[in-house]
């Protein structure tokens, strides 16, 4: 079975699963964490280059300050806990989406992580305060002309080949604005599985599924 070579993933259902637990949100989301880490690990034995995972978009910021700032911290303490194992792993780290809205300690903290995980041969990337149309638009405000591949290097993901497989979880059937270009030829795979709850054996539905599919990336058959 050949695994896809890019997982991208909208994490989705944090809030729900909270809630169905009697939970404030941000436990669902330190749930969602967890799953992260796991899903990061099943990638990594399934022969996966890139996982990306959709952690904060442009939209987000409209949340309740309480659930904002509870989310900064969140990634703040996974970039703490996880250096070790990242640097030690060869996991490499990278950040996508407009950074610079990010508070200057958070920025600090993710290009310290990015820099000292550089070699690493799987990669994490994570979007925050990301936007496709927002990433679009900054890509086209310095596109000179030239080919696809000309602009694609202009994008946040340049050097990231395209997402493979895209999964969205709790059962909600849209992009959301997620990887909006990169995502031309990528394959879905929707389930109603909230995201704390995503273990191996969605994992490896997921797999099998993308497996089965037949990818003719436009051309025909
Ligand atoms: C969507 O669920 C999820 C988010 C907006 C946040 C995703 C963040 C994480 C999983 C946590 C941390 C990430 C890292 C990199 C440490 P929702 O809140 O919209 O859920 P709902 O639709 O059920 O309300």
């Amino acid at each position: 079975m050949s695994a896809p070579r890019h997982v991208a993933v909208i994490m989705d259902g944090n809030g729900r699963w909270a809630k169905a637990k009697g939970l404030p949100r941000l436990m669902g989301h330190r749930a969602g964490a967890d799953a992260l880490d796991r899903v990061m690990h099943y990638c990594r034995d399934a022969g996966v280059e890139f996982l990306t995972v959709y952690a904060f978009s442009t939209e987000n910021w409209k949340r309740s300050t309480e659930e904002v700032s509870g989310l900064m911290k969140l990634l703040s303490s996974f970039i703490h806990k996880k250096e070790k194992e990242l640097v030690g792993n060869g996991i490499r780290f990278r950040v996508i989406g407009r950074r610079t809205d990010l508070s200057e300690k958070l920025q600090k903290e993710i290009a310290a992580l990015e820099k000292k995980t550089a070699g690493g041969s799987f990669t994490l990337v994570v979007a925050l305060s990301y936007g496709g149309r927002d990433e679009i638009l900054r890509a086209a405000a310095k596109f000179q002309g030239g080919t696809e591949e000309d602009f694609s290097a202009l994008l946040d993901t340049a050097g990231i080949p395209d997402p493979d497989l895209i999964v969205r979880t709790s059962g909600e059937l849209r992009l959301s604005n997620f990887l909006l270009w990169q995502a031309a030829y990528a394959e879905f795979y929707f389930t109603d599985v909230l995201w704390p709850d995503f273990g191996r054996e969605e994992f490896d539905k997921a797999l099998a599924s993308f497996a089965k599919r037949e990818r003719r990336m436009g051309g025909r058959k």
